[in-house]
């Protein structure tokens, strides 16, 4: 009798410590340096994709390591011969944090592509659909991948037929794969098999999932999600994994193999990559830019749904104002101010906006006594739909009379290439430069200024050799 063979699944793996990883665990900080002399022995590993561009990248690249972004990206791509790139791209919201005009997300997919991304994960704060069809139509229509991601949350609106029903509006938007991401890490093992066997019933393209390890469980989530059909998980390589960051890629390698989910990745390899990063990690700690803070298991995202990059700007904010002892109060707020607002995932920007929120409603004294902006605009309609409608009474204390609109938001914005074209048109040097202006237009400026300034520096190893100065 013949052995019974089994049919090999291999889980594929999408590599994140050229992006979340190091956004989660350094705050953003690791340079186009730092990533190029590894990214020839990363691309011999057989990675699904390799994760390296979007999310806060681009902000961080510009603000904080006075680098072009799209130059790294440029860089990445001419290592990675092999490898798919993913991006991060937030809808409508791009990589910003406000809604930009049709023609803006569009020229940004359509440029991010021409520098080498190969697959676009968009999600929307809201999972409001209609804030992510110009970005999926754009992608397809340059002949990229568009993943569309759901950002998991959990509360009474978030039931499996509405995951499911909204899993099946994704597919036929066009999306080529769907992602579960569960930004928070609230999603735990046995409800993976639950969401992962009702979506693949309801779709045929693949699944990713990607979580955070903040809470502790997520390898076995990943476990229960792969036994249940993912096709795809997102892991960083061991220095920059656990914590708020993914699950070790040696880990789940190791995990699958020998089963019919084998990766069949070479862990000889994955170490010498880990050889790489792990004086890096060394020097994080160090330094402090790596605190113990997003390292080990916060119970609190589980207990409060609070995302682990939520609850650190929810202590720096109450630092800042000197009121550090009502953190507690805030986190009892959250969820709360949560409700207010229709209850949203808390994923950027929608975590940033109820997290100041709850903060201004503890310390303030009464709630919805000083209303952000952003508040504003979310009660307003500005961010699109939410799942469940907001609180009348809250909405009117905040908003007063404004009626608010119900319509896709980016359809009552104006195209805004030409005239951001004409306002930094001094500073142009290459077609990408308008939309870095147009997402961060005073960050994007100052990065201009900078520029300049490197062009006209004096390289003194010339200097020196024949007493004559060079521009460089
Ligand atoms: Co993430």
């Amino acid at each position: 009798m013949a052995n019974k063979k089994v049919e090999k699944k291999p889980v594929k793996i999408t590599e994140t410590v050229l992006r979340d990883a190091h956004q989660s665990l350094i705050a953003t900080r690791m340079t186009t340096e730092q990533m190029l002399p590894i990214v020839d022995k990363m691309d011999k590993v057989g990675y699904h994709a390799v994760e390296c561009w979007g999310g806060a990248t681009f902000d961080a690249s510009l603000r904080f390591l006075k680098e072009d972004p799209w130059e790294r990206l440029r860089k990445l791509r001419d290592g990675f011969k092999n490898t798919k790139l993913q991006m991060l791209f937030r809808g409508q919201n791009i990589l910003g944090y406000n809604h930009y005009a049709d023609d803006v997300v569009e020229y940004f997919v359509q440029k991010s592509l021409a520098n080498g991304i190969d697959i676009i994960r968009i999600f929307d704060c809201l999972n409001d659909i209609r804030n992510l069809e110009t970005a999926v139509n754009a992608a397809n229509k340059e002949g990229g991948h568009a993943q569309v991601a759901l950002s998991y949350t959990l509360g009474d609106a978030y039931t499996l037929k509405y995951w499911e029903d909204i899993a099946k509006k994704i597919e036929d938007m066009g999306a080529k794969s769907l992602c579960i991401k569960d930004m928070a890490g609230l999603l735990t093992p046995y409800k993976a098999t639950e969401l992962v066997t009702t979506l693949k019933k309801a779709v045929s393209i693949p699944i990713d999932l990607h979580t955070h390890y903040t809470s502790g469980v997520a390898s076995m989530t990943y476990l229960k999600a792969v036994e249940a059909g993912c096709d795809i998980i997102d892991t960083a390589m061991s220095p920059f994994a656990l914590g708020t960051s993914q699950p070790a890629t040696e880990v789940m390698v190791e995990t699958f193999r020998g089963t019919e989910y084998d990766t069949e990745l070479d862990q000889d390899l994955l170490s010498e990559i880990a050889d790489y990063f792990r004086p890096m990690r060394e020097q994080a700690l160090e330094s402090g830019l790596m605190s113990t803070k997003v390292l080990g298991v916060n119970i609190n995202t589980l207990r409060y749904q609070v995302p682990g990059g939520m609850l650190s700007n929810l202590v720096s904010q109450l630092k800042e104002m000197g009121q550090e002892d009502k953190f507690r109060e805030v986190l009892e707020e959250v969820p709360r101010v949560r409700k207010d607002f229709g209850e949203p995932p808390l994923v950027t920007p929608s975590s940033q906006i109820v997290g100041t929120q709850a903060v201004l409603n503890v310390v303030s004294g009464e709630r919805y006594k000083m209303v952000t902006k952003e508040s504003k605009k979310l009660l307003s309609g500005e961010f699109g739909q939410t799942v469940k409608p907001f609180n009348k009474e809250v909405q009117k204390k905040c908003i007063g009379d404004v009626k608010p609109i119900t319509c896709r938001p980016a359809d009552l914005i104006e195209p805004q290439l030409e005239s951001l074209e004409k306002e930094m048109e001094q500073w142009k040097e290459q077609d990408e430069d308008v939309l870095s202006y147009a997402l961060f237009p005073q960050v994007a400026t100052d990065f201009f200024k900078y520029r300049e300034t490197q062009k006209t520096k004096i390289d003194p190893t010339l200097a020196d050799k024949d007493n004559q100065v060079y521009p460089v």
